[in-house]
């Protein structure tokens, strides 16, 4: 995880949140190649999603909803961690993950209770291998408070969505009225949420500022089951096939009875093989008519849908892929990282990253600091820029510079050298295979498409 972490640093793909303010935790912030790379994964979702199904629409709901939905959702009351402070050290834990990493013990469903009474009769230590004195465990809410408007009172206290879904739910007649939908249809939406995480953590994996790529799939209920098993294939077959991740280092995970959140009536992961083991990359859950039915209640509207056929008004059940953008930049960046002997016998770094999400597509480099070849690879470079990302490079040695779009995961680099003046060709570097080939620059745009599709 080092290694990766290090050369997202390095490479400007990520820094930490307000940095030279010592950092926030919890937070990231995306450098240019980084930026680009999220950008790539999250258009890749939307094409998939949005533009290659006939039955998906999309949506951009505000990150800051009306008090009442959480209430409807269940966030206000259930949205919350078991939590434990050491009177000693004066920090606060997550109950649930001290007594499984203690312990080796699953402890979901659990009450507060419950755990407490573990603590009472192991000796659980901080994570720091310390002796600790324990007070009793108590739930706490993860959602971001603020107020809306000058006065800082209870009335008006709202919060910062910690999932993009609820947007989907309250909108959701509305969007099928103007899209003119019929069941089954889905709204996709991408976007900001945020939780106070406890122990964020684990590099980029548990955030409290983070993306989520959401899908809330409306469906009849006699057909949830089936949609359901759909998704999980075909959500699978995205990873697979369109950010080319590894099969071996995937695996669908269904939920045990007991880790089922407050709204499912099943949910499988997908997880991937992190640094640190197999986690949640994504989740695929039976929503049931939970959330409609809660908004239905409380906002006092009529949330049915009506069906033509069968003159009949009903709930939808919803079938939800839930993944996290972020999470998924660190599993594409972890499966890409690839260290090679080269030549020299020295470690080569390259991120075998899929041309179609490599956040540069070509870069343009002139042999060297030379007026007459950064004039011809200056008039290159605005000749492809209209169709590719691209990067200009001309500072360092060739040999440096190749590694350095190793490093960043660009498929391609186009060398103009002295050559290029006199054949007005450029010599094409392909980064996995190092393999080199002369191609015209009149050909190039064609070329470079052929390549990266
Ligand atoms: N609407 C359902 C929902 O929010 P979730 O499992 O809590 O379900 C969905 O979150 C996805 O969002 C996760 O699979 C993960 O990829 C991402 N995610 C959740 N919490 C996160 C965090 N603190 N930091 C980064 N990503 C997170």
């Amino acid at each position: 995880m080092e290694k990766v972490a290090n050369l997202a640093k390095r490479r400007g793909f990520l820094f930490g949140g307000s940095d030279i303010y010592g950092g926030l935790q919890g937070t990231y912030d995306y450098g240019h190649y980084g930026a680009l790379l999220k950008q790539r994964i999250k258009d890749a979702w939307l094409k998939a999603n949005v533009q290659q199904m006939d039955n998906m629409v999309a949506l951009d709901a505000s990150i800051l909803m009306h008090p009442k939905v959480w209430e409807a959702s269940g966030h206000t009351a259930n949205f919350s961690d078991a939590l434990v402070d050491d009177r000693i050290s004066k920090k606060r834990y997550r109950a649930d993950h001290l007594i499984e990493e203690q312990l080796g013990m699953k402890v979901e469903g659990l009450s507060n209770e419950d755990l407490t009474k573990i603590f009472e009769e192991n000796e659980i230590k901080t994570p720091e291998g310390k002796q600790a004195d324990w007070t009793d465990v108590r739930s706490f809410n993860l959602m971001f408070k603020t107020h809306a408007g000058p006065i800082a009172d209870d009335d008006a206290a709202i919060y910062l969505r910690p999932e993009t879904a609820q947007g989907i739910f309250v909108d959701y007649k509305e969007v099928q009225a103007t899209t003119r939908k019929k069941l089954p249809f889905g709204i996709a939406q991408i976007g900001k949420a945020f939780r106070n995480e406890i122990t964020p953590g684990k590099f980029i994996f548990r955030l409290r500022e983070f993306e989520q790529m959401e899908i809330e799939f409306f469906c009849k209920p006699d057909e949830s089951k089936q949609w359901h098993e759909w998704w999980q294939k075909e959500r699978m077959r995205w990873y697979v096939d369109v950010l080319g991740i590894d099969k071996k280092k995937l695996k669908l995970r269904p939920h045990t009875k007991d880790e089922l959140s407050h709204y499912s009536a099943g949910t499988s992961d997908i997880d991937y093989e992190f640094p640190f083991g197999f986690s949640e990359l994504e989740g695929i859950a039976n929503r049931t008519d939970f959330d409609l039915k809660q908004h239905q209640e409380v906002s006092g509207k009529d949330l049915q849908y009506f069906d033509d056929a069968s003159g009949k008004s009903f709930l939808p059940h919803v079938i939800e892929p839930s993944c996290g953008a972020d999470r998924i930049v660190f599993a594409v960046l972890c499966d890409a990282y690839t260290e090679e002997p080269d030549e020299k016998g020295d470690v080569r770094t390259v991120l075998k990253l899929k041309p179609s999400i490599a956040p540069i597509s070509a870069a343009i480099l002139p042999l060297m600091k030379k007026p007459e070849l950064t004039k011809l690879a200056g008039k290159v470079r605005d000749d492809l820029a209209t169709d590719f990302m691209l990067d200009y490079d001309v500072t360092g040695s060739i040999g440096k510079r190749y590694r350095r779009q190793d490093e960043i995961g660009t498929p391609l680099c186009c060398t103009v050298d002295f050559d290029s003046l006199e054949d007005q060709a450029v010599t094409v570097r392909e980064r996995d295979s190092q393999k080199q080939e002369r191609v015209k620059i009149v050909e190039l745009k064609d070329y470079l498409a052929d390549k990266l599709s």
